[in-house]
């Protein structure tokens, strides 16, 4: 059976572990692995921009011995007619594995149902699931693990990041806790299924309005853009409603003495996150950017192997 990553939850909580030793292995040995060796290549291809998945996939496969074939879909047919069915077809002749950034769920899941390679979420409006997989690494590296421990994401509690939050948390049985203004709470179906995954795990899942709520006692506190791409002209106020939800000091305050701080990047400064956090002793920002190419290094190997044992 071919093992896709479309969502957090596409791992179980014993697969999201094993990927993150890996990942933590992959770190420590960068060079070691070579499962790409051939080399096969792997298509990374995207419809919206992007600069740190870009490049630590490119350069994670070409790490894996493989051979990275990142594409603008603008110079494609994507846009032009040929379906997303017909190009995950075609791809799976060529590639090891398609990682995919686009718009809407239904075109990954188009794709995926017609790839006979694994496909990759490389974030779409609903879910960016290899950040969390970067994050939880960072979370265990800083907090010492995962189990237990509390997160708290602030902020557009609506967007991709939001969503994986619940579900990747609850999988790592973390008692996640989301804040954002009316309006912009998350889809109340993802939160119903990172609750279930929390029975299981031992985690826990609070959805809120209040900032400090969210945020007391947290272990690590983590936020977003306030427009994420896409929404640049959806004519939604942006930045009054969030205000109170910015990442500063005084916001930190509430939380753990020894709270980490989480932002997947690009970061707009000033607005969702200050930059007295943002480079300041809390912030674990840079490792959790680092942690993308382990992270992905590892799942690449994982989805593989999952796929032909
Ligand atoms: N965090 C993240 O996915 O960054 P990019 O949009 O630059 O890839
Ligand atoms: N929520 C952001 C994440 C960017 C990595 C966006 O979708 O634009």
């Amino acid at each position: 059976m071919i093992r896709h990553f479309l969502r957090d939850d596409d791992l179980s909580p014993a697969e999201q572990a094993a990927v993150l030793d890996l990942a933590a292995a992959m770190k420590t040995e960068r060079f070691a692995r070579k499962p790409l060796a051939g080399p096969r290549s792997v298509a990374v291809l995207f419809d919206k921009q992007s600069l740190r998945t870009r490049i630590s996939f490119d350069a994670g496969i070409a790490e894996l011995g493989g051979h990275p074939l990142v594409v603008d879909t603008q110079v494609t047919h994507f846009g032009r007619g040929e379906t997303l069915a017909d190009a995950g077809r075609v791809l799976s002749r060529y590639v090891a594995a398609i990682v995919l950034r686009t718009h809407g769920d239904d075109r990954i899941a188009e794709v995926a149902s017609h790839a006979t390679v694994p496909v990759v979420n490389a974030l779409t409006d609903t879910y960016h699931p290899c950040q969390l997989l970067a994050d939880l690494l960072t979370v265990r590296e800083r907090c010492g693990g995962t189990a237990g421990r509390t997160l708290a994401y602030v902020g557009d509690a609506a967007n991709n990041m939001s969503h994986s939050y619940l579900l990747a948390g609850a999988t790592a049985g973390m008692h996640v806790r989301v804040a954002g203004p009316a309006g912009f709470q998350p889809d109340p179906e993802i939160v119903a299924r990172a609750e279930k995954i929390a029975v299981g795990t031992g985690g826990s899942v609070r959805v809120c309005g209040d900032p400090v709520e969210a945020v007391r006692g947290a272990d690590a506190v983590a936020t977003d853009t306030w427009t994420s791409m896409g929404q640049e002209a959806d004519g939604l106020d942006r930045i009054t409603p969030f205000r109170p939800y910015q990442v500063n000091d005084a916001l930190l305050d509430h939380a753990a003495p020894e709270v980490i701080v989480l932002h997947c990047l690009p970061a707009h400064r000033g607005e969702e996150i200050t930059d007295e956090v943002l480079d300041g002793p809390r912030s674990a920002v840079f490792d959790q950017a680092e942690n993308r190419l382990h992270a992905q290094k590892a799942l690449l190997t994982f989805l593989l192997e999952a796929s032909h044992p």
